[in-house]
């Protein structure tokens, strides 16, 4: 075993060490060379050495690294809420930047309840999620979220949420029933929740617009969100949409939820808001939420040490600009049909994979043990675990998951390459993704 300090993921595991990156690519410190098909866990959506981006940082930090937030606030941070703002959903004006997606879930969560106080409704506290879902790992955030096996390590310590079905049209969607009619099923169960729980007692419901590493880009039917809302606006309950993983062009939009025709009161962002090159996450909030609070307490009851920090704001500040600018939702619808397309030709018959789904660069790939009956493999396998080893001697990053079905059965890959990848980069991922399957499946 490597002599390390460091405390990691795994114990069993030895991991290579990174050294530096190039494009869609990250090279280890003996020069071998990966190419990253999931932009790690669907971070680094402009690759790895993007000038711009590594200018705006070193610049931000030769004026002023840090300023504490309850004394100042700083030009990158009034930029970067002002852009959010200004290409955010309608309504979504007032942005909250935390570090991380898990903080950024967090303070939702006590945004949502702070809200109910501020408007006389203490007693709205109940938090409904979907099973098969993934919020973060803090305690709040992991009690909002639908992942058993995540979960069950830390049960006694969660508090009390209720679990809805997913949107998960490959598995739950009967023959014969039509895919709206799934979707408004599905939708339904909120509402029938709400009721079991007394509307007076629910304050939120929270969902990945498009569900991310739990079950692999599972992309809600038409009209399901639509049903959602209206639910949500009937019991006076607040929708929060987490697109920590699938926002920021991920799916081709800047906001995921731009293309389910909803606008939710709260949303949460990370993961491709700093692409890597900064740590941060942010939380946005409808006007009549921060109203509620500037007009009553006057304070959100919050806060992190490192909120807003201004050199991650300048780093993001550069993304986001550089994303809008350079049209990169547009590209990346057009890159994921060819990725879609590609992967479908080469897997799309195989005999282990049972569906390939998503948007725009964020596709899931469901692997079965049997196609007609959708049987996952036997959890002992650990086909996911393996195919992400095998996977990565074969010099390609990509992020397997076990637990597709329940948490625990089912194994499925998220691809979700950065951006700038061009055609013969998505030929490779393709490639070397179906040999890494062929190897641990046979
Ligand atoms: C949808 C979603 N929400 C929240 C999180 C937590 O984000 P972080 O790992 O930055 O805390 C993740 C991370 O994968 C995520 O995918």
């Amino acid at each position: 075993m490597r002599k390390s300090n460091i405390f990691p993921r795994h114990t069993n595991y030895e991991l290579p060490i990174s050294a530096y990156g190039e494009g869609c690519y990250i090279f280890d410190i003996n020069g071998k060379k990966y190419l990253d098909g999931s932009c790690g866990a669907a971070v680094s959506c402009l690759g790895h050495s993007d000038s711009s981006i590594k200018q705006a940082i070193i610049k931000q930090t030769e004026k002023l690294a840090f300023a504490h937030t309850s004394f100042f606030t700083s030009e990158p941070a009034e930029e970067l809420a002002n852009t959010l703002s200004l290409n955010s959903p309608k309504g979504l004006n007032k942005v909250y930047f935390v570090s991380s997606g898990s903080e950024a879930v967090e303070a939702s969560l006590k945004l949502a309840k702070q809200y109910f106080n501020e408007i006389g409704k203490p007693q709205k506290h109940k938090v409904i999620s979907r099973r098969q879902s993934y919020h973060g790992n803090t305690l709040g955030a992991l009690a909002a979220g639908g992942n058993v096996w995540r979960r069950s390590f830390f049960e006694d310590l969660l508090i009390d949420t209720s679990l809805i079905s997913p949107c998960y049209q490959y598995r739950h969607q009967s023959p014969d029933e039509s895919s709206i009619d799934y979707g408004l099923r599905v939708a339904n169960e909120l509402e029938k929740e709400i009721i079991k729980l007394g509307p007076e007692n629910v304050m939120a419901f929270i969902a990945e617009t498009v569900v991310g590493a739990t079950a692999g880009a599972l992309t809600p039917v038409e009209g399901y969100f639509k049903r959602i809302r209206e639910i949500c606006d009937q019991y006076g309950v607040l929708l929060i949409l987490d697109e920590v993983m699938c926002g920021m062009g991920r799916t081709g939009s800047l906001f995921a939820c731009d293309d389910e025709k909803i606008v939710p009161d709260i949303i949460t962002i990370a993961k491709g808001l700093g692409a890597g090159y900064q740590p941060i996450g942010a939380m946005l909030c409808q006007d009549f939420i921060y109203d509620a609070i500037a007009n009553g307490t006057g304070f959100f009851q919050h806060g992190h040490t490192y909120l807003g920090h201004p050199v991650a704001c300048a780093g993001s500040l550069a993304v986001i600009n550089k994303l809008i600018n350079e049209k990169f939702p547009n590209q990346v619808k057009e890159k994921g049909e060819i990725l879609q397309q590609k992967l479908e030709k080469i897997l799309g018959q195989h005999e282990f994979i049972g569906d390939i789904r998503g948007r725009g660069l964020f596709r899931g790939i469901e692997i079965v043990k049997d196609r007609a009956s959708k049987n996952p493999f036997d959890k002992n396998l650990n086909i996911a675990g393996k195919i992400k080893k095998e996977a990565l001697d074969n010099g390609l990053i990509c992020y397997p998951m076990q637990g597709t079905v329940d948490g625990f059965l089912g194994d499925h890959i998220l691809i979700a390459p950065p951006f700038i990848i061009n055609n013969s980069e998505i030929d490779e991922l393709c490639e070397k993704l179906k040999k890494t399957i062929d190897t641990v499946c046979y």
